[in-house]
């Protein structure tokens, strides 16, 4: 995890590194730090908590060369010392990854010895760095990644040389290219209004970066390093779409931009939906797979798959799937859907797929990542960056391309009813009120999500956003299955949350809503069913538009999403950033 940034050139590297670092922020923030070199001069910085803590500490730094680091802890807690960038001798090194290996490379440091200052994994790179620096920090980089394994993005700087080392393998890297200056960071948005145009790091690549030149080279299968071309690429990411515009956080701007990624998702489908078709026929067996929000899309596109086109659909979350030995062969399509195309687990489970035979589809939000690189075919989600940690223009993005994919393979077009449903989007989006819902959830002990079908994917779905931005605790539950165990869990301190939009279903919802209610719960209904009779004693009813069951969960979940944002806001929780998580997942 993590994000890393630097910069080599004629601007102040303390300003640049510092741009870079927030917007790299939502891959981690639990401590940030910088290293800068100025001629003999070397600065290092580095700070618990979030990256605005460096800002007093870096108004008196000029310097033309820096490498910056936003943590996300993986090894060792969050503190000044265990943040990046870890120095040994002359040498600053930021890594975003995880080295496997580093237990046993620090034994034998140690007894060499090298003396440990922090409890991480990224130290040993530092030393190994040193150990191998003999004027030529290029070569010090080519030693020390040939004694690591597992994954990693690496910056490294020395006192008195005037440029930047970089590494990658299984983390991303980017090279952005400037006029006498350059950059190198974990992701394009990073370099948005600083590059227009950008390298993308294959594994096992290592980059020399000056102000003026980049050389890349790779050494994965050459003890020597050999030069390599890597095509430059325009940098897609726009500075605009960086800022939170009128709203006060980022997830209440990308609530109100769900309309826009559902009719966007349709566009860009148009654009490949005969290759996507060419791609996956004559498939006899799906597998879809994701981490989180992901995961909860691809129940959604399983139900899609089954509908419309009758061919069954497995689901499985990425970590799962990829250590269960799974059986695949040549006619199996494996969905990697992920916001970020990043997700260690997903990334994993594709290539596992692939190299077991299995056709490919990433369904990613981004133009560029590992999993796009791996799959035969990209089927776009164009949500558009999402920066707040919870996903949720993207999971409206997600549901919206697997509906297409399901179609599209069944034979059939979705006949304008995915505008139609953007249509209804808006709606919900300007005229929902969960205030008082939101103040529940926030006085309550535990929240309750329950639904059936794709209710119950999306009752997962506003679970997760819940709790994982308020803190406030609860699990999604099928409303079938409350009788069998979360009925004890039940009193009057605790809120269930029904989704009900199938209307076959929603008797059966109506009991479940009846067991809460005499148990002395508080429930609240979030519906579109017309003329739903409900219990009395439902404290609040959140009415959706009418709408086609299989695009519901559009609707129903902007409500959830709303939800948890306003308990949150009341809660006084930071809902773009909440604790311990990050956005972008990239270790296992
Ligand atoms: C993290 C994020 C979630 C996201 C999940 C999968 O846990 O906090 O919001 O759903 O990763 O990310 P991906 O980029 O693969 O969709």
């Amino acid at each position: 995890m993590c994000g890393i940034i630097g910069y080599i050139g004629g601007r102040n590297a303390a300003v640049e590194v510092y741009e870079g670092l927030k917007r790299l922020e939502y891959r981690g923030y639990d401590s940030a730090g910088a290293a800068f070199c100025d001629g003999d001069k070397l600065t290092l910085i580095k700070k618990r908590g979030k990256v605005e803590k460096l800002l007093p500490h870096l108004k008196s730094v000029r310097a033309t060369i820096g490498i910056g680091h936003t943590r996300w802890a993986t090894h060792g807690v969050p503190s000044d010392v265990n943040a990046h960038p870890h120095s040994v001798g002359n040498i600053c090194v930021v890594h975003n990854g995880i080295i496997e290996n580093y237990a046993e490379l620090k034994a034998g440091l140690e007894a060499e010895g090298s003396v440990f200052l922090s409890r991480t994994d990224s130290e040993v790179a530092a030393h190994l760095l040193n150990k191998y620096y003999d004027g030529d920090l290029l070569y010090a980089m080519k030693m020390t990644v040939g004694k690591l394994r597992g994954s990693y993005a690496l910056m490294a700087v020395c006192k008195g040389e005037n440029k930047i080392v970089a590494a990658c393998n299984k983390s991303p890297l980017i090279i952005g290219y400037g006029f006498g200056e350059n950059y190198c960071a974990s992701d394009e948005p990073a370099l948005a209004g600083k590059c227009e145009t950008i390298v993308v790091m294959e594994d096992g690549d290592l980059a020399e970066i000056t102000a003026e030149s980049v050389a890349v080279y790779n050494a994965v299968y050459n003890c020597e390093l050999q030069s390599v071309i890597r095509e430059p690429e325009p940098n897609l990411a726009v500075s605009a779409d960086m800022s939170t515009g009128d709203c006060p956080h980022y997830m209440l701007k990308e609530i109100r931009e769900v309309p826009e990624s559902v009719l966007s998702t349709k566009r860009a489908f148009s654009g490949i939906a005969d290759k996507f078709k060419t791609a996956v026929s004559g498939a006899k067996r799906i597998i879809m797979t994701g981490c989180g929000t992901a995961y909860h899309a691809a129940l959604i596109g399983k139900r899609y798959f089954e509908s419309f086109a009758s061919i069954p659909v497995e689901v499985e979350t990425a970590g799962e799937f990829r250590y269960k030995d799974p059986l695949i062969n040549e006619d199996t399509v494996l969905f990697a859907i992920s916001q970020s195309g990043e997700t260690a687990d997903t990334v994993e489970a594709a290539r596992l797929a692939r190299s077991r035979g299995a056709k490919i589809v990433a369904v990613t939000n981004s133009h560029r990542s590992q999993l796009n690189r791996i799959a035969d075919i990209v089927v776009p989600v164009a949500a558009g960056p999402e920066i707040c940690v919870a996903a949720t223009k993207s999971y409206t993005g997600q549901i919206t391309a697997l509906y297409l994919c399901a179609l599209a393979f069944a034979g059939k077009d979705d006949g304008g009813i995915i505008e139609y449903a953007a249509g209804l989007c808006r709606d919900v989006v300007k005229n929902t009120n969960v205030d008082k819902l939101a103040h529940m959830c926030a006085r309550s002990r535990g929240t309750y999500f329950m639904g059936r079908d794709l209710d119950y994917a999306v009752a997962l779905e506003g679970s997760l956003k819940l709790k994982e931005i308020s803190y406030v605790p609860g699990d999604g539950y099928p409303a079938g299955e409350l009788k069998h165990g979360t009925l004890a869990l039940i009193d009057r301190r605790t809120v269930s949350v029904f989704v009900i939009t199938d209307k076959e279903l929603a008797g059966k919802s109506g009991n479940a809503v009846e067991q809460v209610i005499s148990r002395g719960g508080k429930v609240a209904v979030v519906t579109n069913v017309k003329g739903l009779e409900l219990p009395q004693g439902v404290s609040e009813v959140i009415t959706i538009p009418e709408c086609d069951k299989f695009l519901s969960p559009l609707l129903s979940v902007i409500v959830l999403q709303y939800l948890a944002y306003r308990t949150a806001v009341l809660l006084k929780k930071d809902p773009d950033k909440p604790r311990n998580l990050a956005k972008s997942v990239t270790v296992e």
